[in-house]
């Protein structure tokens, strides 16, 4: 069973978003401006099988989700998928994978309680025996200026996918 987020675990204002999800499925998600400053010094780390289900994450990536450990294992990564990245970007992440290589970019993520934060993802393929046996990625804290930036790029892409989530 996939985790969905609860309004009664929503701190603060919130607007309400339905995500279409690369699997046809649709999910709603609860979101808020609140931002939860990344943990100073620390890195986010999650594995994934090789259709994105989370199989491993650090303590960080625990605390930062907002859920229980027991919570996240076995969920899909969109767990954290916020509306504000565009489409395009999660393809880029899967398209590169599927070519076997490293990708690295910036993701707004969603915690459980319709807060955010940013990161400065990179994202593998886990290679055994000459076999993808699955992902992983570590995500590290963003620069404050290239938030800016990137917030201005993501929302143009938005506006190119024609601003439905
Ligand atoms: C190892 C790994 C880490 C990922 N990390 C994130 C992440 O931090 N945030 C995120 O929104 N998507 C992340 N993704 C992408 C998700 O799997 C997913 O494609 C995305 O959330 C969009 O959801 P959808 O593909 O179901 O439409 C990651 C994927 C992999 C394989």
């Amino acid at each position: 069973m996939m985790n969905v987020m609860k309004k009664e675990d929503v701190v603060g204002d919130y607007k309400e978003y339905t995500l279409s999800l690369y699997d046809g499925s649709e999910k709603t998600v609860y979101v808020t401006d609140i931002e939860k400053p990344f943990p100073e010094g620390k890195l986010i780390v999650s594995r994934t099988d090789t259709q994105g289900i989370i199989t491993h994450c650090n303590e960080a990536f625990v605390f930062m989700s907002g859920w229980k450990e027991e919570e996240l294992i076995g969920q899909p990564q969109n767990i954290l998928r916020h509306p504000d990245i565009p489409k395009a970007v999660f393809k880029d992440i899967w398209d590169t994978l599927g070519a076997n290589k490293k990708w690295s970019g910036y993701l707004k993520n969603l915690r459980k309680d319709g807060s955010y934060y940013w990161v400065n993802a990179t994202v593998i393929p886990n290679v055994r025996n000459g076999e993808v046996v699955g992902y992983a990625s570590v995500r590290r804290k963003p620069a404050a200026n290239q938030i800016k930036k990137i917030e201005v790029e993501y929302a143009k892409m938005r506006e190119q996918e024609g601003g439905a989530s």
